[in-house]
């Protein structure tokens, strides 16, 4: 189950340290491969020797160590991972995640991973009930970080409450959990955002899109254990936890990374791409009028067509997605129009959402949405799903692409 999982365990300060010896021993017998970073508070508790002997690994720990960044800098470190675990998770560590405190090799490989990441607390009950301690909980949850434990029981102080860090055992399956979803070994693509197309160099043309729609599906993908690239157009929203995401400007950079990222098993287009741009962007900014002068008649923008990135996508020979899904954004007609789309794009799904003005689709955090799948060449099908926040939309998403594509097997390469 664990077999060549790359597995980046944190060692923090606490008396459970001594738990996670047994930790590596389990990871270790499962197959994975464990590269542990020990905390100066962790080697407190547990020695480096022990850890390196049980790993077979070196362990890290300093992260101005000029030798360690010349074999292995911390940037690798944080990203050559399949899952990053942080057990114990100490409350002054889970502080500083929440926070994007860097102050160390553990917190600034936390803050540089773009990796899944999994936190085993382990503490008092009453720095585990500390109203900053829920609060940075409720934090890193949204940033989409896994937690196992912590239980009940007794403490190291001989009280007996909640923050006893999980049992190895319970680690272990929370790890495999976490890396053995029904999307696990399958690679996703997704576009999210809108475009930006340059007039000059301080003027633009673009849409309305957020990106949450997108980001939320690339999300989605990754929890249930999908390795995700969100190529992502200018948008406000934050790079999804345990997704690379790509950042992008134009249709034609959109395109360009979408095909670095092939091979993948299923492809998923939710950004709102500029149809057109501009013939040729000018090199100097435009001004209003010959020479400077207010009051010339507005010069024309002649536009071009943008390429299809879906449509391209789809049309792949040798190594088109298994799975190709578009949106289709209409203000009105909206299944018969997306019908059509699916058809001219020859893509597998299209899921048609409504932005007729007050349906709030565009920047809000809701979509109602239809999912209409291609069936061999007859008439496609049409499914209608309830007005829902756009997670929820990624979720269900995300789930019917497992009931299709699940399972590793035939993943792309
Ligand atoms: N799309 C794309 N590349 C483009 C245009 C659209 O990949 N240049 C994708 C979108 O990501 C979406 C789907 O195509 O998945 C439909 O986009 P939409 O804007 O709704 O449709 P258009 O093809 O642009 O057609 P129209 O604007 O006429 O409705």
């Amino acid at each position: 189950m664990l077999t060549n999982l790359r597995i980046l365990l944190i060692i923090s300060g606490g008396i459970a340290a001594y738990k996670s010896l047994e930790l590596i021993r389990g990871l270790r017998a499962g197959g994975a491969e464990v590269r542990p970073i020990l905390t100066k508070g962790g080697a407190e508790f547990v020695t480096p020797l022990s850890v390196a002997a049980l790993a077979r690994e070196k362990v890290h720990g300093d992260l101005f160590s000029l030798t360690g960044e010349s074999e292995i800098g911390h940037i690798r470190l944080a990203r050559e991972t399949d899952l990053v675990v942080v057990a114990p998770a100490t409350a002054n560590i889970l502080a500083k995640m929440a926070n994007g405190i860097a102050d160390d090799l553990a917190t600034t490989v936390l803050l540089a991973t773009d990796r899944p990441i999994l936190v085993a607390p382990a503490m008092n009950s009453v720095m585990w009930e500390q109203a900053s301690t829920r609060r940075n909980m409720a934090r890193l949850e949204a940033d989409g970080v896994m937690t196992v434990g912590p239980g009940h029981g007794e403490l190291a102080e001989g009280e007996i409450g909640i923050g006893r860090m999980a049992e190895p055992a319970e680690i272990l399956a929370a790890i495999e959990k976490a890396l053995g979803g029904p999307l696990a070994g399958l690679r996703a693509l997704v576009t999210s955002g809108p475009t930006h197309e340059p007039i000059d160099p301080v003027r633009y043309i673009a849409n309305r899109s957020s990106g949450k729609q997108g980001h939320a599906i690339a999300g989605a993908c990754a929890r249930l254990g999908a390795a995700v690239t969100l190529v992502s157009g200018p948008s406000a929203e934050s790079d999804p936890p345990g997704v690379e995401t790509v950042h992008v400007e134009t249709a034609r950079d959109m395109l360009a990374a979408c095909l670095d990222a092939l091979p993948v098993d299923v492809a998923i287009c939710a950004a709102a791409v500029s149809d057109w741009r501009p013939a040729a962007a000018r090199g100097q900014k435009i001004k209003k009028g010959a020479g400077g002068a207010g009051g010339a008649p507005p010069a024309a923008l002649e536009l071009i067509e943008n390429p299809d990135i879906l449509a391209a996508l789809a049309a792949r020979e040798n190594d088109r997605p298994r799975l190709v899904i578009g949106f289709a954004a209409e203000t009105d007609d909206v299944v018969a129009y997306a019908r059509a789309k699916l058809a001219a794009k020859g893509c597998d799904w299209i899921l048609a959402n409504d932005v007729s003005p007050g349906s709030g689709t565009f920047g809000g955090d809701h979509n109602k949405v239809h999912l209409i799948s291609a069936q061999g060449a007859g008439e496609a099908s049409v499914e209608e799903w309830p007005h829902a926040s756009k997670l929820d939309v990624a979720a269900r998403l995300a789930e019917r692409i497992a009931g299709v594509l699940g399972g590793a097997s035939g993943g792309a390469s």
